[in-house]
């Protein structure tokens, strides 16, 4: 095991972190259960949770999902994450989380619901990135939708290649 991947599985385990269903590894921190539930169309929710969120060179994309809730993202540390955002109308917004903030770089980011987001780890010096997600309405799977490559490029055909390195083969 080369010391990148060393690494990469200490913090996973440091941090008790699981994998997560969109790939990448992560562990729930909080959730407002001292607080009243909030009503939504689908059904009541968490007012706030938050998860750390970590890439690695051994899972280095957070494939392409849906939410409906808002998600502020935090970057922590190790190496840039690049984020890909297709809106409604179809455009696409490309955004690096990272340190270096005189480079372009952005420690947090501000992700309304209602958008599909996918995330990759970029080359670096340690071989992992490491951020926090909170989420308002907090996070269900119900709100969430992983996307199936094909409904994905028949809706974006303009976004074919990027979706085809964002999504599981299915085939
Ligand atoms: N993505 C953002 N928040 C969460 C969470 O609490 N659980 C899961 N599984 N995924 C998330």
């Amino acid at each position: 095991m080369s010391q990148r991947t060393a690494n990469a599985q200490a913090l996973i385990q440091a941090l008790d972190l699981q994998s997560h269903v969109e790939g990448g590894y992560f562990r729930r921190t909080y959730q407002a259960d001292h607080r009243e539930m909030l009503d939504t169309v689908g059904g009541p929710r968490y007012l706030m949770t938050s998860i750390y969120y970590l890439l690695t060179e051994q899972s280095p994309v957070g494939q392409f999902h849906f939410n409906h809730s808002d998600i502020v993202h935090f970057f922590h540390l190790g190496d840039p994450i690049e984020y890909s955002m297709i809106h409604a109308d179809g455009s696409l917004e490309t955004l690096v989380m990272g340190n270096d903030i005189l480079a372009g770089q952005h420690l947090q980011m501000h992700v309304p619901g209602g958008i599909w987001k996918a995330s990759r780890l970029l080359e670096g010096e340690h071989g992992f990135g490491l951020i926090s997600e909170a989420v308002s309405p907090g996070f269900d799977f119900a709100d969430m939708e992983m996307g199936d490559r094909r409904k994905l490029i028949a809706q974006f055909p303009q976004h074919r290649m990027l979706i085809e390195k964002l999504t599981r083969d299915a085939d």
